[in-house]
């Protein structure tokens, strides 16, 4: 059984925050020490949940509520976050400067950018500290290993692009199968159908490469025979105006919004 370090805070726990508890859960985490603190009060199964700060001194705090709350939340937590704290933030693009300057006695600030599939135990979770060398934040960070590929990033920038890849990517993946199933429906396929087969396409599509190790070019080839139909449709994908530079320029667009709620963030100091 895996446990947290206790006292653990989860502050804020909406759809990441939720997403995250769900992977504990079905990873059969234990969750003795942990508590959800959300101003709704909203009860999570099997988690002590309250609307205000317990009276102890937490060992882990992760920041699971958007950006924009920070100001409304530093008053009343940051007291409470002391050398023994170490503060994990999911809030994207919000610097470590940043939550250092807020919470200024925590013992190490860690970002963290994690993806849905958490919840599956399939996540991606990027993880970045400068406060440390990260093996000294390995038994700190550990749950955050459970959930899925874990990956220690060099620098916030290596975050950020992480995130618009794997965070964000995941509904960029999901438009791209949305688009196979809304074209399977144009093209005379019931729809409820089509969407199910463009899902099905995903899924086995990941499940084999994980199963036999290929990359996904090579997945392709394996598909594609010489002169055939695949072969047609991938020479429009690989046509210099296709599917390549349209990837670069949907995370150029990301990287480039967490770099403006970096900046946003920044001038509330
Ligand atoms: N969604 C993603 O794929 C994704 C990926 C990477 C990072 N993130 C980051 O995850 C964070 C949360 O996003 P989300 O989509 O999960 O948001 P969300 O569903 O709106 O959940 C926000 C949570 O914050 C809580 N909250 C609001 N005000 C609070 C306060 N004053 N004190 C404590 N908790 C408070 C809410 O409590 P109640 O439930 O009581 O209302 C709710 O549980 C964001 O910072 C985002 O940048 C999201």
């Amino acid at each position: 059984m895996t446990s947290f370090p206790a006292p653990a805070w989860l502050v804020g726990c909406g759809n990441m925050g939720g997403a995250m508890v769900e992977g504990w859960r079905a990873g059969g985490a234990d969750f003795t020490g942990v508590t959800v603190i959300r101003p709704s009060g909203t009860p999570v199964e099997g988690i002590r949940t309250v609307t205000d700060y317990p009276d102890e001194q937490p060992r882990f705090v992760m920041l699971g509520f958007k950006p924009q709350k920070l100001d409304e939340v530093v008053p009343g937590l940051a007291p409470h976050v002391g050398p023994e704290t170490v503060l994990v933030s999911m809030l994207a693009g919000v610097t470590a400067a940043t939550l250092r300057q807020r919470f200024p006695s925590a013992r190490a600030i860690v970002r963290i950018m994690p993806n849905l599939p958490v919840a599956q135990v399939q996540g991606v979770i990027a993880i970045y500290t400068g406060d440390f060398d990260h093996d000294q934040l390995l038994e700190e960070c550990k749950p955050l290993t459970w959930l899925g590929m874990a990956p220690w990033c060099d620098s916030e920038e290596e975050l950020g692009v992480i995130g618009a890849v794997a965070a964000a990517g995941v509904a960029y993946v999901a438009r791209f199968a949305e688009a196979l199933g809304r074209t399977a429906a144009d093209l005379g396929v019931n729809p409820t159908r089509a969407r199910s087969i463009a899902v099905q396409t995903l899924v086995g599509t990941s499940d084999l490469a994980k199963a036999t190790g290929e990359s996904m070019a090579e997945i392709a080839r394996r598909v594609a025979s010489p002169k055939g139909t695949t072969e047609q449709g991938l020479a429009v994908l690989d046509a210099p105006d296709g599917l390549q530079p349209l990837v670069d320029r949907t995370l150029a667009a990301a990287i480039r919004r967490g770099k403006e709620l970096a900046e946003e963030a920044g001038r509330h100091n």
